[in-house]
């Protein structure tokens, strides 16, 4: 607890001294400080055998475009970039952690918005898929704010919003974003009832769906802020484990510590400082 203790203190005077509202702009996200806190293994469960390779041949593949993808902050595929380094350390720190407790779906949230969530979950789940034994799938769960299709510029006919309506099976809103093994489920359109939504069965199907058919994958959820709404707690209980991104400056002391505790219940692996300006011992990288 105490490096949470210690990203808790330096959000609450970075409040206090810096960002005004465009500021973040001018950052980079090789600014992400990465605090990790360990908790005890719990539980590892067995799956099924891995039926990914049969679903990725009817994935889409669509190309990105490189200079949209930096504008938003992409870069975990660009091994010379020099912000990758952070989504690399992110994940071996997270895959380790995984690993050991034998958890393969990890949830991404933040107290407030604005946080950079998305950012870091796309970041993350490229730079575990850069791995040639993993591959990553990102799921757009912010149903009231969905930005994952935004952040990569992608404009599929099929998202998860006509799975969820019954108007698409789950191979056609799937999208392989030109990156070898990383596969994303996009949702296009934001969602009414989103907190039932997420509560509900066919949620929940598809949860335990993803996780055990693509048992070589970790499964990525980008979520809405934990204390934005009850859509977060709704989530919580159906993934292995979870991320809390704090943007320095963007979250008070009080917001930190309520959306801790909005988690307590959780497998709460660590927290990503994001935003950060202060140096790093590994700025020479
Ligand atoms: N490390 C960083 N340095 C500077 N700007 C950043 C950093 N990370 C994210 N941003 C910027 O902050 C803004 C919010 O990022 P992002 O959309 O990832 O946050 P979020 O927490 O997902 O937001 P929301 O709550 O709206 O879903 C974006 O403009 C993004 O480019
Ligand atoms: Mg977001």
């Amino acid at each position: 607890m105490e490096r949470i203790k210690l990203a808790i203190e330096k959000a609450k005077a970075s409040r206090t001294d810096l960002l005004s509202p465009n500021s973040s702009s001018s950052h980079h996200p090789g600014d992400a400080g990465i605090f990790i806190e360990h908790d005890s293994p719990e539980r590892d469960e067995d799956t099924p055998d891995d039926l990914g390779a049969v679903q990725y041949a009817q994935t889409a593949v669509v190309s990105m475009d490189p200079v949209h993808l930096e504008r938003h902050r992409v870069v975990a595929h660009q091994k010379a970039h020099p912000a990758s380094w952070a989504f690399d350390v992110l994940r071996t720190q997270v895959l380790q952690k995984m690993d050991e407790s034998g958890w393969r779906t990890l949830a991404i949230t933040s107290p407030s918005v604005e946080s950079g969530k998305t950012v870091v979950a796309i970041n993350l789940a490229i730079s575990i898929a850069q791995q040639t034994n993993r591959t990553a799938l990102l799921v757009d769960f912010d149903l009231r704010r969905p930005s994952v299709a935004r952040s990569l510029g992608l404009n599929r006919p099929k998202s998860l919003n006509d799975f969820l309506d019954g108007h698409a099976n789950l191979a056609e809103a799937l999208v392989n974003p030109g990156i070898e093994r990383f596969v994303v489920l996009p949702t296009n359109r934001p969602v009414n009832g989103a907190s039932e939504l997420l509560a509900s069965a066919k949620v929940g199907k598809l949860i335990k769906d993803l996780r055990e058919r693509y048992s070589d994958r970790i499964v990525i959820f980008d979520l809405p802020p934990v204390l934005a709404a009850d859509d977060v707690m709704s989530v919580l209980p159906r993934v292995d484990c979870v991320l809390m991104v704090v943007g320095s400056g963007v979250s008070t002391q009080t917001e930190i510590e309520e959306a801790m505790n909005r988690l307590s219940k959780a497998n709460l692996m660590g927290i990503v400082l994001n935003k950060d300006e202060s140096p790093t011992q590994n700025a020479y990288y």
